[in-house]
């Protein structure tokens, strides 16, 4: 077994897009690729539809979908390629963000008419912040859209990205003629004929020669040698250690439902896209190589069915191997558990694997013992960091609404809080319980799943919040700190952990409390420092 080997063929990376902009049809078309699936329409749609914010059934149907695409994993020209699925639709954002923390690198789909979207500025954001490498993709190029140029100055302009073309779009809409592969120096024509699976591509080593004319036409011919010109005259060439630095990004052009342009990202993909990358614990980095396995939870998912209430959780391996039936140490409760049927996800199975490595995913069945954010280790009591919640947008007060069911509503809140659905605060003053969600739907959602599968019922009062603060005292015994919690005494709360937050109802408060007490820190992410 070299384990080196085999991390160095691994690629974990998410696709991220503003809903619609084609993410399921791209992981579709990449997985067509790997001989993961035989046809279009294997991969199931995991979002939620419009207009069905409020539909139960949609809930269990995305929850059934999301286990059986939560990691599509495939082989492709000897690479060990994982994917994990994001969830575009926003109130599931927290989920999406969780899973960040578990790739090596995404990539960002856009919609060429669309161009840069609510949820993919979001997403990009974080992607930013955690120095994540990012290859754009920018899809629906059979389509009418916005100019290449003026794309990529939005890409560059609101997502504040530093982008260099790695293809190049050569017309667009009814007159699309194909790409041309600066990255490859080939071109890629476009036959029209969607859904095609073959391609055509011409080696095209010198733009100026003849040749293109004639494969093309002379105007477009002409037009590609100018844009082709300025794609250089303006932004950088390609340089790898930028773009695993996350201070570069390579864009591609094409339509995923075409299976245009694909095979051309898959290729470049698997050359730069970083192999399993070294992860930051609060105690020391550690890498891939090191010969003791750690890993860490993103991810849990819940058993759709009420009798079996064991649930999924799913560990990125960071380090080492992980193999099967044999104890690793939970670092938070100290208890060693052994896992004698930990699934490997596939295209459209999971199956049990005795052996996993460094970038891999493993969904190991869980009877309640494990958290988001929770190591894995052989024994070094490590804690990896970077699961942080953000400020949750809507807020309610929990209410019991069956008082012989108390001991059940609080086992199930603490549970689906354990896995991420929403955050739990409890108010200083009073002890009540609040939850924060990301959307509205989550409401529903707990509501259903305290009914269905732990037999508690209950209620929402409305409360009105603006955000949840992680409150950060420069100094706990100063004045100002004993001043600043005396006055907000009614809006402090704890958090699961018993962090101390500051629930702000509006954004006047917030930023009059700044005022008044400048030594007070107050943060949007639960973990600041
Ligand atoms: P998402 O996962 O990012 O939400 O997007 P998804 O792949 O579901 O694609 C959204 C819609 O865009 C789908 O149409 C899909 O067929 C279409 N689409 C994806 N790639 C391309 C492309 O390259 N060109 C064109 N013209 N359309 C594309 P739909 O009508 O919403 O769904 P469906 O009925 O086709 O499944």
């Amino acid at each position: 077994m070299n384990v080196k080997k085999e991390i160095a063929r691994r690629r974990t990376f998410g696709i991220i897009s503003h809903p619609d902009a084609g993410k399921t049809t791209l992981t579709e078309k990449l997985l067509l690729f790997g001989g993961a699936i035989q046809e279009a329409g294997a991969v199931k749609s995991n979002k939620i539809k419009k207009g069905a914010t409020s539909d139960f059934m949609e809930i269990e149907r995305q929850r059934g979908i999301s286990v059986a695409t939560s990691v599509l994993a495939f082989e492709y020209n000897g690479t060990k390629i994982n994917i994990l699925d994001t969830p575009g639709h926003k109130d599931f954002a927290e989920d999406t963000f969780r899973t960040l923390t578990a790739v090596d690198s995404v990539i960002v789909v856009i919609d060429v008419a669309k161009g840069v979207e609510e949820q993919t500025e979001k997403l990009v954001q974080v992607c930013r912040m955690r120095k994540i490498p990012m290859i754009v993709f920018v899809n629906k190029l059979d389509r009418e859209g916005k100019d290449a140029f003026e794309l990529l100055d939005e890409i560059e302009q609101k997502l504040s990205l530093t982008v260099t073309p790695l293809s190049f779009p050569i017309g667009m809409g009814y007159d699309f003629k194909g790409i041309y592969n600066i990255w490859e120096k080939n071109i890629n024509l476009f036959s029209g004929d969607s859904r095609k699976n073959i391609e055509e591509t011409i080696k095209i080593q010198d733009i100026q020669s003849a040749d293109l004319y004639k494969l093309i036409g002379e105007k477009p011919a002409e037009t590609l040698r100018e844009e082709l010109e300025l794609v250089d005259g303006v932004y950088p060439s390609f340089d790898q250690e930028a773009y695993l630095a996350a201070e570069q990004q390579p864009v591609f052009f094409g339509s995923a439902l075409n299976n245009f342009g694909v095979r051309e990202l898959l290729d470049c993909f698997i050359t730069i896209a970083p192999t399993p990358r070294p992860k930051q614990s609060e105690e020391r980095i550690v890498h891939p190589d090191e010969k003791e396995f750690t890993g860490f939870v993103f991810k849990i998912h819940a058993n759709m069915d009420p009798k079996h209430r064991d649930r999924l959780a799913f560990i990125k391996i960071v380090s080492g191997v992980f193999e099967r039936n044999t104890p690793y140490l939970h670092v938070r409760n100290g208890k060693k558990l052994k896992f004698s049927s930990p699934n490997a996800f596939f295209a459209e199975k999971k199956e049990i694997v005795d052996i996993s490595y460094p970038g891999d995913i493993v969904g190991l069945h869980d009877t309640g013992n494990f958290k988001i954010g929770d190591t894995l280790t052989e024994g070094e009591e490590i804690h990896y960091k970077g699961i942080p919640a953000f400020s949750p947008e809507h807020f309610r007060y929990i209410n019991n609404a069956d008082p012989m069911k108390s001991k059940q509503l609080e086992k199930g809140i603490d549970q689906l809080m354990d896995e991420g659905v929403a955050q739990l605060f409890t108010l200083e003053l009073n002890g009540r319980k609040v939850i924060g969600t990301v959307g509205a739907l989550q409401y529903e959602v707990i509501q259903y799943r305290l009914e269905h599968e732990y037999g508690a019922k209950c209620t929402y009062e409305p409360l009105s919040v603006h955000k949840a603060c992680w409150v950060e005292p420069k100094d706990s015994k100063s004045e100002e700190f004993k001043e600043f919690i005396r006055v907000k005494q009614r809006f402090m709360a704890k958090d699961k952990r018993g962090h101390l937050v500051f629930l702000a109802d509006s954004p006047f408060t917030l930023q009059m409390t700044q005022q008044k007490y400048p030594n007070v820190k107050l943060h949007f992410v639960s973990e600041y420092k």
